[in-house]
């Protein structure tokens, strides 16, 4: 059985469409995907602007699937059904994506599912061609999260490790910022350390050995020390502090990520998520795991995307999973995800 399915993202600052084929018997097909950034917006204000996001996504929307029907050669009416993301995520815009969606879904009895952003990101994996089979462990790793996840199956996720504090791509950001370099500074930040060789020249917190849980507040305050006590921050030292904050970010991520391979017998692990692009992280992770298959999803199906929304709808669909759409969840951790989709359903 094969499903059209298409998928609606917007619950942040990128606002996204694709057409994805889901199949019970063969990997899944993107036929088209489009997104939209609102990266250089926000990057005038240092951060998300909830309101102007929302607004942005209302005008992206309506133009991006125009396109992705055009180039796939599909009518809305071909339609098997539509997933959207109802969590987590700012309220608004996940509204916008939600009511949009309703609009397509509603005069024509077209399912509508309701989609864990999170769960996206833990599946997106499966849309390239030599897919995974479960279990696997996934490390999301973004501006908004960081956690790891045990995937047992579809809409079955055990949360091994989660960020008591700031996520890393946020920790990566908030540090550029110190060192000057603007929003999102995570990758300005990295080719400045990238360019450095050895041992940091600067010790900066290390992840407590053993404690499952990711934190990274501590990072900020002990750069902004170090940029004091150099009477303010010096051109000539920016490269050093890049590598030390890298560093010191990589291994917090990879201490977690050994202590959660260590308890689980899993083949294979996936790192996604923006600060998956992160090329010592990628390393790292290569380094630790050799007996491991070691998988980075493509870039654009790392980063927030409408593929990996509409790959969870899709294999619901072919699976004959009732649809549910709750309210939109600004917080709505990804191993509840059962419940709610029972509460709502
Ligand atoms: O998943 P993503 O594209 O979007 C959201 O979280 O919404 O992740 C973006 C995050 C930003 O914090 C950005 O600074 C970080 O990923 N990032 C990086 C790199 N590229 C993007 N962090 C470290 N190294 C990179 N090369
Ligand atoms: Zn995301």
């Amino acid at each position: 059985m094969q499903k059209l399915v298409l998928g609606i993202e917007s619950s942040c600052d990128e606002s996204a469409v694709a057409l994805v084929v889901t199949s019970d018997s063969t990997p899944p097909t993107v036929l088209a995907e489009e997104i939209s950034s609102q990266a250089a917006l926000h990057e005038l204000y240092g951060g998300v602007v909830p309101e102007l996001a929302s607004r942005e996504h209302l005008q992206a929307l309506p133009l991006l699937l125009e396109t992705v029907l055009t180039r796939a050669g599909i009518k809305l009416d071909d339609i098997d059904g539509v997933g959207v993301t109802q969590g987590p995520g700012l309220v608004g815009c996940l509204l916008v994506g939600m009511n949009f969606a309703r609009g397509i879904c509603s005069p024509r009895g077209i399912p509508l599912y309701g989609v864990h952003h999170i769960e996206g990101h833990v599946l997106a994996p499966l849309l390239e061609a030599d897919a995974l089979t479960f279990p696997y462990l996934a490390l999301v790793v973004s501006g908004g999260h960081t956690e790891i996840h045990l995937v047992h199956e579809l809409g079955s996720y055990q949360l091994l490790s989660r960020t008591m504090d700031d996520a890393a791509g946020e920790a990566f950001d908030k540090a550029a910022n110190l060192l000057g370099l603007g929003y999102p500074g995570g990758a300005k930040l990295a080719a400045l350390a990238d360019a450095e060789v050895g041992e940091p020249l600067y010790r900066l917190p290390a992840p407590v050995p053993g404690q499952a849980t990711f934190s990274f507040s501590g990072l900020k305050t002990a750069i902004s020390l170090l940029i004091q006590q150099q009477g303010g921050l010096v051109e000539a030292r920016r490269g050093a502090l890049a590598h030390a904050i890298q560093s010191a970010i990589v291994s917090s991520l990879t201490d977690k990520l050994q202590l959660a391979v260590r308890n689980n017998s899993v083949e294979t692990i996936v790192v996604t998520g923006g600060v998956s692009a992160n090329h010592a992280l990628r390393r790292r992770v290569n380094e630790l795991f050799p007996k491991h298959r070691v998988v980075f999803p493509p870039l654009h199906h790392c980063t927030d995307n409408a593929a990996m929304i509409a790959l969870c709808a899709g294999m619901r669909l072919v699976r004959n999973i009732p649809p549910a759409l709750g309210e939109p969840c600004s917080r709505w951790p990804l191993e509840l995800l059962k419940l709610r989709t029972v509460m709502h359903g």
